[in-house]
């Protein structure tokens, strides 16, 4: 099959690697792609953001598939103009892809539903938000409606943090459109973890469980950033969890977006949060919630999942465009998977670009190990960095322990200037009570 991937990130290396390591050959494009996926595709200069170029090369050059990577341009319209073509796309419609564009509509779908969720109200005026606090106690959220690059979601522990948020988002404009409208949020206890469902209009399969590590040092501490490691399975995911979160989450879902409309064709990631440990329960009384969902697959989290699919990964993509999924067979091998990000250091703040990386060659020959790219560039023959997260490193074991071990086996042999990463991932799942 000739495919194009669009992005340029580790999830899109891996979609890439993936589809690389499928039986029959394929002929395979990156948009624009990275220095890693150069090694096993064609990269392309169409940015993944860019409509126009990718659609007009999809029209010269007729990919029989094409799989989107990051939301922005799905919710641009991508899927929409490349099925204008007539070209086949893994990924939602624009109109799907607002189950991560617009939080308010998520969370109304969620409703109608009846999906549990985090008790929420939307507000578009400030002082009528900073009325309705009291309703909610402490701590709070507070969440833009829109795209935010993941800064959208303030956990307020103060009345006047709560304020704060309301102010930058709905007077200050700091978030822009995105800020618009708000969402103020029960706070959820509880342990997080990622569900990938592929998804083709009416029938879905779950991926295995994973999680990420959302903050950047050691013991979940300092700020936010794009995930710094994955590991799957997340234990926090019991057997027993994954037929409700199919039925009570997944597919009640994509039959209310058909109900309205919307054929809902690629990754729907829930963004779970499961309260296992007791302690304060959510005001719907369920123990599983969903924070969010997301219209693509979660990256660093792809990075541990995809190497654990075995079979014909095209075949399976294809079946999520073509609607025919029921038909197809999803196989998960039994080995589990770490991933280690390797970032720039300075990440989530200032960084430094162009730094010459070393060690790529050895990492890779570590049994069972994969260096993903996520922000690298070829320079006169030489890969750099060129983003905070640089490379997601990933091996696969027997078990956890194994996998995890591979893998800062292969991240201890790459070296840059300042390369940073986390020396604890899984810890959730090694820590367990
Ligand atoms: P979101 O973009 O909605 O997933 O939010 C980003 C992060 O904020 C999540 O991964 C959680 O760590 C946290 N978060 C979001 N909503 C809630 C909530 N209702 N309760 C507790 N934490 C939350
Ligand atoms: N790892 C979180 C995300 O992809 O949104």
């Amino acid at each position: 099959m000739k495919i194009l991937i669009v992005g340029s990130g580790g999830r899109e290396h891996a979609i890439t690697w993936r589809l690389a390591q499928d039986e029959c050959k394929h002929e395979l494009y990156c948009a624009p792609g990275n220095a890693g996926t150069s090694a096993i595709a064609t990269n392309i200069s169409a940015g993944a953001e860019d409509i126009d170029a990718i659609v007009s090369w999809a029209k010269e050059n007729k990919p029989d598939l094409v799989a989107v990577g990051p939301e922005a341009p799905l919710c641009k319209g991508l899927a929409d103009a490349l099925s204008e073509i007539g070209i086949k796309t893994f990924g939602p419609c624009k109109a799907g892809a607002r189950m991560e564009g617009s939080k308010a509509f998520a969370k109304d779908v969620m409703i109608s539903a009846g999906v549990p969720t985090a008790k929420a109200k939307t507000f578009t005026d400030a002082a009528e938000a900073k009325a309705a606090l009291p309703e909610w106690g402490l701590p709070v959220v507070i969440k833009a409606d829109g795209l935010a690059a993941g800064k959208g979601v303030i956990i307020a522990e103060t009345k006047e943090q709560a304020e704060a948020a309301i102010d930058d988002m709905l007077v200050d404009n700091k978030f822009g459109a995105a800020g618009a409208e708000v969402l103020i949020e029960e706070f959820l206890e509880g342990e997080e973890c990622s569900i990938l469902a592929l998804v083709d209009g009416e029938h879905a399969v779950l991926l295995p469980s994973s999680q990420d590590h959302k903050r950047i040092f050691d013991g979940d501490k300092g700020p936010n950033t794009g995930g710094m490691g994955a590991y799957s399975p997340a234990p926090v995911v019991t057997a027993d969890r994954l037929p409700t979160i199919r039925d009570s989450i997944i597919m009640p879902v994509v039959r209310e977006l058909a109900k309205r409309g919307i054929v809902y064709k690629g990754v729907l990631y829930a963004g779970l949060m499961i309260n296992n440990a007791g302690g304060k329960k959510a005001l719907n009384g369920s123990d599983i919630n969903v924070l969010e969902f997301n219209a693509r697959f979660g990256d660093p989290e792809t990075e541990a999942v995809l190497p654990r699919l075995g079979g014909d990964f095209a075949k399976v993509l294809t079946a999520c465009a073509d609607g025919t999924l029921k038909d197809s067979d999803v196989v998960v091998k039994d080995e589990a998977a770490a991933t280690i990000i390797i970032a720039s250091g300075g990440y989530p703040g200032d960084y430094e670009k162009g730094k010459e990386i070393s060690g790529l060659d050895e990492a890779q020959k570590v049994p069972n190990a994969v260096v993903f790219h996520c922000g690298t560039k070829e320079v006169d023959g030489k890969v750099v960095t060129s983003g905070g997260r640089v490379l997601s490193v990933t091996a696969l074991g027997k078990d956890l322990r194994e996998a995890v071990n591979s893998a800062y086996e292969a991240v201890n042999k790459i070296s840059f200037e300042n390369s940073f990463h986390r020396n604890d991932i899984a810890h959730r799942a090694f820590n367990r009570g």
